[in-house]
């Protein structure tokens, strides 16, 4: 079964973390802001985990260009989401994939927003029959905008074929602050994600990066 293909976009400091470990993640530049949402206006959806709607509450809508927005799809296995989360206000459709093992009363209350509920089997959801899923309901274009967690399985899992990431000449160092991919990572550098880069450019005062992994699907 075919899957949208995957970009995932992301703002680190030089020093590869996504937020502070006091969780400030503004790290974008005006100029990186704008790129993103041009490129959001191009994508079916945008897809997040469920840390990053509890620590930003972001609305993943395209507002700096003209462009429609993507359809907004939180991985939340437990259904912690708020019900009065800015996606799930009525600018987007939006997805919120949950597990089985998610309370059901508050799966019902996030299906009361309007949001359209995806359940998995098991406790995990597994994301390769989710981008199954979101690829029998049209999505052919999927933005991965984090946070490190669910980078981490996506790319993992060899589900990411292009990775967007802008460098900010700016280091805040921090054992504990998120970087760019968490999880449990790799013991052997030899069997980390291979990629291919494919071009190199500025954004402002940032650095644009653009990878392609090793199984790239094509786009
Ligand atoms: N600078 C940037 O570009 C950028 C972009 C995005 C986010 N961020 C930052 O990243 C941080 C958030 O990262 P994070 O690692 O804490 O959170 P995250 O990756 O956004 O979300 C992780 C959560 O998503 C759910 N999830 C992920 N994969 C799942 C799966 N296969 N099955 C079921 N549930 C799954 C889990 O929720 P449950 O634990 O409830 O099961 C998991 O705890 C924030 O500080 C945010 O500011 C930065």
């Amino acid at each position: 079964m075919p899957r949208p293909y995957v970009i995932l976009n992301a703002a680190m400091t030089l020093d590869g973390k996504i937020a502070t470990s006091c969780g400030d993640s503004k790290i974008s530049s005006e100029a990186d802001l704008t790129r993103l949402h041009r490129l959001r206006a191009k994508m079916d959806a945008v897809m997040v985990g469920a840390g990053t709607i509890l620590a930003d509450n972001p609305s993943l809508t395209v507002r700096r260009v003209k462009g429609r927005n993507p359809i907004r799809v939180v991985v939340d296995g437990m259904a912690r989401i708020s019900t009065n989360a800015k996606i799930l206000d009525h600018s987007a459709r939006t997805i919120v994939a949950v597990s089985r093992a998610a309370d059901k009363e508050k799966v019902e209350r996030l299906r009361q927003t309007g949001a359209e509920i995806i359940i998995s089997d098991g406790e995990n959801i597994d994301l390769q029959w989710l981008l199954e899923e979101l690829y029998r309901r049209g999505i052919r274009k999927l933005l991965l905008e984090g946070g490190s967690t669910l980078n981490w399985n996506m790319i993992s899992q060899g589900l990411v074929d292009e990775i967007q990431v802008t460098v900010a000449p700016r280091i805040v160092g921090g054992a504990a602050a998120k970087t760019l991919v968490g999880g449990d990572g790799f013991c052997k550098v030899k069997n980390g994600v291979r990629l291919r880069l494919s071009k190199i450019s500025r954004v402002g005062s940032d650095v644009l990066l653009v990878y392609r992994t090793a199984g790239a699907q094509r786009d």
